[in-house]
């Protein structure tokens, strides 16, 4: 796989999936726009990781859910690499709470981030993608969103939110050559991840038959595939990358 000259954008780029998503991408030679929300100094590292294996990339501050923070990241990104070939959605945010407690402001800041700003930063690149008619869109849904799971009603309908977007997207823009397609991961050791008490963790790995968490590197490699021409017959697909835990 080879990403030279192309320039990939990943979204909350500072940690977890996405830090490894865009070193993964800087690795295989593309150029790489490290979103971030607001860890700069996390966005600022990535960078200089990328740089020392002699890749080339930028940090953009955007919250994915503004619109203008939006553009404003997709217009840098055009000044400073000409195009944009592949976009990852992968910002989000869990508030997780029983329905009977869930705040309205936990449904909506969740709703915003994992689903509007997926369509917010998908906009905005579509224009550049179609007018190149070529281009590739890959978001990070979960099995959650395929599952559900009580305590997690707004993360579940947003993820599941994203696979419907996405499937329309990708009937929307074959014609115009851009590839859409989901990553849905299981349970992947991260920031997000590690809040979880152990009694769950310990629950969770007993359903996996891999009998192992996921690694940030197991998504980042299928992020990759999904990004490179070894997929170019396939869009509109959800591929989970969870050890097996909900076959
Ligand atoms: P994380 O919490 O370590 O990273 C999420 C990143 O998104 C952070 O860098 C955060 O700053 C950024 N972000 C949050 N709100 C943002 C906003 N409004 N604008 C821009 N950036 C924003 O989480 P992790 O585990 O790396 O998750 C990455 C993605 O993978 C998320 O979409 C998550 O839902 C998904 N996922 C994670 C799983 C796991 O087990 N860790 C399982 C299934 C899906």
């Amino acid at each position: 796989m080879d990403f030279k000259e192309k320039t990939v954008i990943v979204t909350g780029a500072s940690r977890g999936i996405g830090k490894a998503i865009a070193l993964k991408m800087g690795e295989l030679g593309a150029n790489v726009v490290i979103n971030y929300s607001r860890d700069e100094k996390g966005a600022k590292a990535v960078l200089d990781e990328l740089t020392k294996m002699g890749s080339k990339g930028i940090i953009v501050k955007s919250n994915v859910t503004s619109t203008d923070e939006v553009d404003d990241m997709i217009d840098k990104t055009i000044d400073t690499f000409g195009h944009i070939h592949v976009l990852v959605n992968n910002a989000g945010i869990t508030r997780d709470s029983l329905l009977l407690r869930m705040k309205e402001e936990d449904w909506d800041s969740v709703l915003e981030t994992n689903l509007k700003g997926v369509f917010n930063c998908t906009k905005a690149v579509t224009r550049h993608m179609m007018k190149a008619r070529q281009g590739v869109i890959i978001n990070i849904s979960s099995v959650i969103g395929i599952t559900g799971n009580a305590g997690q009603s707004n993360y579940a309908a947003a993820k599941a939110g994203i696979i419907g977007f996405s499937k329309s997207m990708a009937k929307e823009l074959a014609p115009r050559g851009i590839r859409v397609n989901v990553v849905a991961p299981g349970f992947i050791k991260t920031d997000m991840t590690d809040v979880l008490d152990d009694k769950i963790k310990q629950g969770i790995l007993s359903n996996i038959p891999l009998k192992r968490y996921g690694t940030p590197d197991d998504i980042a490699q299928v992020v990759a595939f999904l990004a490179s021409d070894y997929s170019s017959y396939i869009t509109g697909q959800v591929i989970n990358v969870d050890g097996g835990m909900i076959i």
